[in-house]
C-alpha cells in the first residue's frame, strides 16, 4: 500500500502545519469527512481483493485512529498557544495604584456633611429629609411664628410668586421645617438630623442666600438641657478632634425652642485665616429644649414628651475646620480653590476609617 504511506506522511504533515484551530479543521474534514481521502480508501474497501480486504481493512482502521488523534494533540497544542498570547495581550497589573491622579474633588461642604452625618450616625441619630420649596405652616406657623410674628421679618425670606391653596410658598429659611414633617409623621422616641440647603435674602463675607444647615431633633420622655449640650460638645470635640475645644453656650431666642441657647467655638481671626483657639468666638449653631407648643403643633403629648433641637451652619462648621476665612468662595466654582481645599473622591469619611 504505497498509496497509503505517502497519504499518511502528507496528512500527517498537513496537521504539523495547520497553525489556526480553522485549518486544522480542514484537514479533518479533507481526511475523515464524508466525502475525505481516508474516508474515500474505507468506501473503496468492498473492490478489494476477499483475501486482502482484512489485512487493508485493518490498516486503514490503525491509520485513522493515528491521524485523529494527531488532529487532537495538535488542537489542543493550538488552543494552549492561543490562550498563552491572549494572556500576555490581556495582562492586568494589579499592584498598580486605583488612580494616579484624581480628575475631580469633593468640595469641602459635601465632605462636611458625610462626616457629620458619620458622627451622628454613630450616636444613634438616623438622617431626614425635606423639601427646599416649603409652606408657610412648615417654615413658620407650626413652629410657633405665627402669621404677625416679629421673627418672620428677621428671617429675610424668599416668598415665590403666587399661592398654593391660598398660601404663599417660601423657599425654606432653615431645616426646622424637617423637625415639623417628622413629627408630624413618627411617633416619639425618635432621634434625627436633616442635612440640606437652606436660603435667607442675605449676602456678605459671612452670609450667603443659599447656605447649609444640619438640624437636629431629640423627642423622647426624659431629654433634658443636659443631654443637649452634652450631646453638641461630644458632637464638636470629635468633630474637630480636639478634646479640650473651647466652647460656650450663649442664651438666645428661638420662637420653637425654650429655653434656647447658641453655640460657639472659640478661634482666630488674623490675616485672612481661621483657626481653632484664641480670644474670638465664632457662633456655629442654635439649639434649645423643644417648645411644648411646637409638639402640640404636630399632635404630640406635650404632657409626656419633650425633646431638644439644634440647627448647626454647615459652612461654619467647613470654615473652622479647613480654616477657610471667606464664605463666599464656597460657591465661587473657582477649581483651583476646589483643588486646594477639596477631598478625593475615595475618601469617604467614616467612623473606622477616620473623619
Ligand atoms: N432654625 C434656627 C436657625 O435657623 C436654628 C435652630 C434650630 C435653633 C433648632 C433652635 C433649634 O437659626
Amino acid at each position: 500500500m504505497e498509496d497509503l504511506d505517502a497519504l499518511r506522511s502528507d496528512l500527517l504533515s498537513a496537521v504539523a502545519r495547520a497553525d489556526d484551530a480553522q485549518a486544522l479543521e480542514d484537514v479533518r474534514v479533507a481526511a475523515l469527512g464524508r466525502k475525505g481521502s481516508v474516508t474515500a480508501l474505507m468506501k473503496g474497501l468492498g473492490a478489494v481483493e476477499a483475501g486482502q480486504r482484512k489485512i487493508v481493512g485493518a490498516q486503514l482502521n490503525q491509520f485513522k485512529d493515528i491521524l485523529a488523534s494527531a488532529i487532537e494533540a495538535r488542537r489542543e497544542d493550538l488552543a494552549a498557544t492561543a490562550l498563552d498570547a491572549r494572556l500576555v495581550d490581556e495582562r492586568v497589573d494589579v499592584t498598580l495604584p486605583v488612580r494616579p491622579q484624581a480628575e475631580g474633588y469633593i468640595h469641602p461642604i459635601s465632605q462636611t456633611i458625610d462626616e457629620v452625618t458619620a458622627l451622628f450616625g454613630e450616636m444613634g441619630f438616623s438622617v431626614a429629609e425635606g423639601p427646599d420649596i416649603e409652606d408657610d405652616w412648615h417654615n413658620f406657623t407650626a413652629l410657633n411664628i405665627p402669621p404677625e410674628h416679629p421673627a418672620r421679618q428677621e428671617h429675610d425670606t424668599f416668598y415665590l410668586p403666587g399661592t398654593k391653596d391660598g398660601a404663599r410658598m417660601v423657599l425654606r429659611t432653615h431645616t426646622s421645617t424637617v423637625q415639623i414633617r417628622t413629627m408630624m409623621t413618627t411617633k416619639p422616641p425618635l432621634s434625627i438630623i436633616v442635612p440640606g440647603r437652606t436660603y435667607r435674602c442675605d449676602s456678605d463675607a459671612t452670609h450667603s442666600p443659599m447656605f447649609h444647615q444640619v438640624e437636629g431633633l431629640v423627642v423622647d420622655e426624659g431629654s433634658h438641657f443636659g443631654h443637649l449640650k452634652g450631646c453638641l460638645i461630644d458632637f464638636c470635640r470629635a468633630f474637630f478632634g480636639v478634646d479640650d475645644l473651647p466652647v460656650r453656650f450663649r442664651p438666645s431666642y428661638f420662637p420653637f425652642t425654650e429655653p434656647s441657647a447658641e453655640m460657639d467655638i472659640g478661634c482666630t481671626r488674623e490675616g485672612g485665616t481661621l483657626r481653632i483657639g484664641g480670644d474670638d468666638w465664632l457662633e456655629i449653631l442654635g439649639s434649645g429644649m423643644v417648645n411644648p407648643k411646637v409638639l402640640e403643633n404636630c399632635g404630640i403629648d406635650d404632657s409626656r414628651y419633650q425633646g431638644f433641637a439644634f440647627g448647626i451652619g454647615i459652612e461654619r462648621l467647613a470654615m473652622l475646620k479647613y480654616g477657610i476665612a471667606d464664605l463666599r468662595t464656597f460657591f465661587e466654582s473657582d477649581l483651583r480653590w476646589l483643588r486646594h481645599y477639596g477631598f478625593a473622591a475615595l475618601d469617604v469619611p467614616t467612623m473606622t476609617a477616620g473623619l
